[in-house]
């Protein structure tokens, strides 16, 4: 999969893509991320890329032209499924977009800043509008990594375990059970006898009970969702 970026602070996001799980997906040439910086299709001397909105009112906007000038650039050399653009009012963001825009070959994502971006560049290019919750970023780039991290991990061949990304949270709209690891008795706080009986069948199960005991307690909500 290939995802390019275009955002007016590329430092944000190069760090998150540098390291963790995303590096990893890209060393096995499962995903390249291409960031675009903006203000290099900027207008005139101070390569502008934002104005004061008609109308009046604080805050700044992005402007259409070098936004359109570096979209029409990347279109013509890629063929895009999605124009993503990162942005509040949009819709939020759950596994199950994350699953669905796994399977795409290429993204491309945009980022705001300021007051948002001139409408005409949403009506024309974005194809979908995603928010990570309800509440404001300064920009859209920490939005985009969060978006980048759970579509990457579910390329297949990215987890190393296979099954492990089928078992997350939210993947079957239950929430993921306890877990734990060595040693079995800390501070005499136990590890489930059933969890070291090695009887698989019973592990299961008593995972499944537990998922759903959590989401009861935590998130019902999941459970009244179909
Ligand atoms: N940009 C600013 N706030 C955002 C949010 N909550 N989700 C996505 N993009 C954003």
């Amino acid at each position: 999969m290939r995802i390019d970026i275009i955002t007016v602070m590329p430092e944000l996001l190069e760090s998150p893509f540098r390291h963790s799980i995303l590096r990893r997906a890209n060393e096995k040439g499962l995903l390249e991320v291409h960031l675009h910086q903006l203000k290099d299709f900027g207008l005139g001397k101070h390569k502008q890329v934002d104005d004061y909105q008609y109308g009046g009112g604080a805050g700044l906007v992005m402007m259409i032209e070098p936004m359109s000038a570096c979209i029409e650039f990347l279109k013509s050399n890629h063929t895009y499924d999605e124009i993503i653009y990162m942005t509040p009012d949009g819709t939020t963001l759950n596994q199950s977009t994350a699953n669905e825009l796994s399977l795409s070959e290429n993204l491309l994502i945009i980022c705001g800043h300021y007051k948002g971006i001139d409408e005409r560049i949403r009506d024309k290019y974005i194809t979908r509008e995603i928010s990570i919750g309800d509440y404001v970023l300064s920009g859209g780039e920490l939005a985009a990594a969060v978006l980048v991290d759970s579509i990457g991990r579910l390329i297949p061949g990215v987890l190393n375990d296979g099954t492990s990304a089928l078992t997350d949270s939210f993947q079957d709209d239950l929430l993921a059970p306890p877990v734990y690891t060595r040693p079995s008795e800390f501070d005499g706080m136990k590890v489930p006898d059933i969890l070291l009986s090695g009887n698989d069948g019973k592990i299961e199960e008593w995972r499944y009970q537990k998922a759903i005991e959590r989401t009861k307690k935590r998130r019902p909500d999941l459970l009244n969702r179909n």
